[in-house]
């Protein structure tokens, strides 16, 4: 007999006829009630054992977390909450999970005790429906793309150049690091190192799909990035996977368009895909914010808040507008802020890029033409020689989603920068080929993907929305 998922018996009107179910365990009540999960849906099927003609020993062994395998037929359901349930005629146990350790019991855990067990809290519905969402979300990432011209690209994992100029590297090496060869200066010689130079893993795929940009026409990445940032914040991972589009011709105002018009995209197929997981996500949320004081409840709930972000267009504003607003602000007047804002030039925090989302805009906010000295080498320079053509787009509870820019392509103005911030010419000798041969206008930018689950989740810690998060002090598993 061919074995049937979860969801589709939880769908299915064939009553009275022989079904297959395998899953795991959630709960077993009453010596009587199984609910069964399998991973197909959040919702479990309801098996019913006759207790009577089974024997005692194995009804023992029907414990949470334990593997079995079903035959039984489908009937209408009695109880209340589901509309169909499988009587069971056939139960054997595939494998056993003793209740005296399986740490994942029915009941209320802790998100924290849960990342100790990051193995097994994808058993658990709050996580069985964050990762059923991620992948929907990436499938989403692939949908969009392909569908409106963009090819997939890989673009390397080691690298040898440093993309953001933040020197927040991962190094990569085959040296036996006690032993490590030194050249006359005393300095490790990487040149007998495995590729002959110092390397390290990638910050971002950027520089590499700008030169397939400019051949390819528009491109993406989706892939993972490494930063050595020191960042113990909910927001920060060392490991994170990042959407890269790169679109020759486009400019910054393509380049914004393309991100709101991608994002609403994804958002929408989750909404539409994900109804179960979301109901189930948006019901979480709301129990966590009855915990909150009043004032510190969000207006919205997630559902809320998803069809918001799709229905409404995101507010553009200049580096130079935000500050204006910063600086008459009410927190920045009562000195609220940590870091105050007084004049033109200063990096926005995130306290800042919060109260622009949450407080002044209630939407999410696109800044753009940064000052050029807070940005990255290779975003364009504007006419007035103090800022460049960068764009982030901030959203509520998450800060910085994206970043992004419409790149230099003069090939003088980029040598120019490069010089002012010593980043050495022979390391991008590629990369200044792409504007020495056919240069063009383009732009990108850059999606951090567990930002962008943590929002559509509705969940506060990144660490809980990537199956085993990288973070400082922390590589288990
Ligand atoms: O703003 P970032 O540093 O931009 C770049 O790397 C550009 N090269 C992208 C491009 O133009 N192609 O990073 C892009 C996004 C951020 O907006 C944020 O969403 C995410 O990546 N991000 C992180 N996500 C999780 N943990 C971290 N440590 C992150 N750092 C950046
Ligand atoms: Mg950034």
């Amino acid at each position: 007999m061919k074995r049937s998922s979860v969801k589709e018996l939880l769908h299915s009107d064939k009553f009275l006829q022989e079904v297959h179910v395998k899953g795991w365990v959630r709960t077993f009540r009453s010596n009587r009630f199984i609910a069964l999960n399998d991973g197909s849906t959040i919702n479990n099927i309801q098996c019913v054992v006759d207790f009577e003609n089974t024997n005692e020993a194995l009804l023992k062994r029907i414990n949470t977390g334990a593997a079995v395998a079903i035959k039984g037929t489908l009937v209408e359901s009695q109880g209340k909450g589901q509309t169909v349930e499988v009587q069971v005629t056939d139960l054997e146990i595939l494998g056993d999970s003793n209740p005296e350790e399986y740490p994942i019991q029915p009941k209320k855990h802790s998100f924290e005790f849960l990342r100790e067990n990051a193995h097994l809290r994808v058993r658990t519905n709050t996580f069985s429906a964050i990762m059923r969402v991620r992948s929907a979300l990436s499938f989403a990432v692939h949908q969009y793309f392909q569908q409106n011209g963009f090819y997939y690209v890989n673009t390397p994992i080691i690298t040898g150049s440093d993309a953001e100029g933040a020197g927040e590297m991962f190094k990569v090496t085959n040296f036996d690091t006690n032993k490590a060869p030194l050249n006359e200066e005393g300095e490790v010689d990487y040149t007998q190192d495995f590729f002959g130079k110092q390397t390290n893993l990638t910050v971002s795929g950027q520089l590499e799909a700008e030169t397939y940009a400019m051949a390819l026409g528009k491109v993406y990445t989706f892939g993972p990035t490494f930063r050595a940032e020191n960042s113990n914040t909910t927001r920060h991972l060392a490991e994170f996977w990042m959407i890269e589009p790169e679109v020759a011709f486009n400019d910054l105002d393509a380049n914004m368009d393309l991100s709101e018009d991608f994002i609403k995209y994804v958002l929408g197929y989750v909404l539409e895909n994900c109804k179960d997981d979301l109901a189930f996500l948006d019901n979480r949320l709301a129990q966590e914010e009855k915990q909150k004081p009043q004032a510190q409840r969000s207006d919205m709930g997630l559902l809320e808040r998803l069809n918001f972000v799709v229905e409404n267009n995101f507010k553009r504003v200049s580096y130079t507008e935000a500050i204006d607003i910063l600086r008459n602000s009410k927190p920045n007047k009562k000195k609220k802020f940590q870091f105050p804002v007084n004049e033109w030039g200063v990096d926005l925090q995130s306290e800042h890029e919060r109260y622009l989302v949450e407080k002044h805009f209630k939407c999410p906010v696109i800044l753009f033409d940064y000052p050029a000295n807070i940005k990255a080498f290779y975003m364009r320079l504007n006419e007035d020689g103090k800022t460049v053509r960068a764009m982030d787009v901030l959203f509520p509870g998450i800060g910085e989603m994206v970043g992004g820019s419409q790149r230099e392509e003069r090939l003088d103005v980029l040598k120019e920068k490069m010089a002012e911030l010593d980043i050495p010419e022979e390391e991008l000798w590629w990369y200044l080929d792409t504007r020495k041969f056919g240069t063009a206008v383009h732009s990108g930018f850059g999606l951090g993907f567990e930002r962008l689950v943590l929002f559509t989740t509705g969940m506060g810690n990144i660490r809980d929305v990537i199956p085993f998060p990288r973070t400082p002090q922390n590589a288990e598993f």
